[in-house]
């Protein structure tokens, strides 16, 4: 089973740079097309939120578009730059969102690994949050199937990653998820976006995921900062396989082209 994870589009931003604009959702085009000649091909797409830059329903609108061309069941979730209206106006009817309740929270059930989708939007704020009604619905999710392998996505990391200024946006209660999180040992991983940066954390008796965004990223800043700029390093994609062999590993794919040396054959070992 292979999961794509791609996340942080902001589609509808357009950032300047020395070379003149750089509209985000040309570069959303660009990793839509480098999954779309992924081989093998994904099983399903995770998009883990901030979608939209602004919250402009024709910004979902022809991010859905792309979406839907890939031609893989895929799945969405709320992000700090996402509305839960927009969302359930544009996706509700792919059936797989909770047609009522306050949260976007659901459970992927027919692959192999079972997903749990957590909804940490905090309405008018970056930083995110997961209350006692949304653990207490994990918990339960959690408790009805412990034997099921599971691997939780989330848009925020719930902890601290050594990034002072992501941190201060980082989901709020994240010590009571650990909880609850450590204390189900069928949790292989919890992945997340939001921060635009790769991270990866041993938390909660699992290991966290932290994925860069499809359009852009912003720089590493493990000192306390008062702005941080964006930038372009390498949009990417998350991967996510599980194997009965292997069990849960993942890498990331790099959209753009990078050359190719020629292939020297198998290394002759040092003499000596
Ligand atoms: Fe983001
Ligand atoms: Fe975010």
């Amino acid at each position: 089973m292979l999961i794509a994870q791609i996340t942080d589009f902001h589609v509808g931003r357009i950032i300047k740079t020395d070379n003149g604009p750089i509209d985000l959702f040309d570069r959303l085009k660009q990793t839509v097309e480098h999954l779309t000649n992924l081989n093998p091909q994904p099983d399903l797409v995770v998009v883990s939120g901030d979608i939209s830059n602004h919250g402009n329903i024709e910004d979902y609108e022809r991010a859905k578009r792309l979406l839907d061309s890939i031609g893989l069941p895929y799945f969405v979730m709320p992000g700090n730059h996402d509305s839960r209206e927009s969302l359930r106006m544009l996706f509700q009817a792919d059936g797989y969102l909770p047609s009522s309740g306050e949260f976007l929270q659901y459970t992927i059930e027919q692959y192999p690994l079972r997903l749990i989708m957590l909804d940490t939007l905090e309405v008018g704020q970056h930083h995110g949050m997961i209350c006692d009604k949304r653990l207490d619905w994990l918990n339960n999710k959690l408790t009805e199937s412990p034997e099921r392998p599971t691997l939780i996505f989330m848009h925020h990391p719930p902890a601290k990653l050594n990034l002072p200024y992501q941190d201060n946006m980082r989901c709020f209660n994240g010590k009571k998820l650990a909880e609850i999180v450590a204390d189900h040992n069928q949790i292989h991983g919890v992945a997340c976006g939001h921060t635009h940066r790769d991270s990866v954390a041993n938390w909660a008796k699992t290991v966290l995921f932290v994925t860069p965004s499809a359009t852009f990223s912003y720089g590493l800043e493990m000192k306390p900062v008062d702005d941080i700029t964006p930038r372009f390093e390498p949009a990417c994609i998350r991967l996510f396989h599980w194997g009965s062999d292997t069990g849960l590993v993942s890498h990331l794919s790099f959209v753009g082209s990078y050359p190719n040396g020629l292939t020297e054959g198998v290394p002759t070992p040092a003499a000596n």
